[in-house]
């Protein structure tokens, strides 16, 4: 079984390469990663995991994009109590509600009883820079309070 399942949404690739940036530092610590986009998972798979890492981008007025709905939707049928999970995000602040879905999916498994192990990773557009140490700091975040949950 895996120690953490990476769930991203990502239309133009942004979002997609911060979740390659994370995915690749949770592998270089021996991290057991499962990797899959939205629309490739039901609620089986997250019943399945203890650690979960959500990414995407923002749609609309600060919303989730489509790619999201029903799985947002479907969230309500998982108990994540005992769950650890991580959100990151790629938006643009040029619009009000800078990266929108990392709050509201946030806020989704706080409210299902959810543990956020790091705080949202919010990016402008592609992690370029320094956003990359800053991806890379988020996912070493994570393979930190992993450790703490299987040690
Ligand atoms: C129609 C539209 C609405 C958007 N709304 C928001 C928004 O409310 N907040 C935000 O931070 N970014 C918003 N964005 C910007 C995208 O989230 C941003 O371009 C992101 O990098 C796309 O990620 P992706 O390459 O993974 O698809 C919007 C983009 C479009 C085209």
């Amino acid at each position: 079984m895996e120690d953490v399942l990476l769930v991203y949404a990502s239309m133009s690739g942004n979002t997609e390469a911060i979740a390659d940036i994370i995915e690749e530092v949770l592998k270089e610590h021996s991290v057991n990663v499962r990797r899959a986009e939205v629309y490739e998972i039901d609620t089986r798979d997250i019943e399945s995991v203890p650690h979960i890492i959500f990414g995407s981008y923002t749609w609309g007025d600060g919303e989730l994009p489509d790619d999201f709905l029903d799985f947002y939707d479907e969230m309500d049928e998982i108990d994540f109590t005992n769950k650890k999970v991580a959100v990151f995000g790629s938006g643009d602040t040029s619009y009000d509600i800078f990266c929108g879905a990392v709050d509201l999916l946030e806020e989704k498994v706080k409210k299902l009883n959810g543990t956020i192990m790091v705080d949202g990773l919010k990016v402008e557009l592609a992690p370029f820079g320094e956003d990359v140490e800053t991806c890379k700091e988020f996912a070493v975040a994570i393979v930190n309070s992993i450790r703490q949950t299987i040690s």
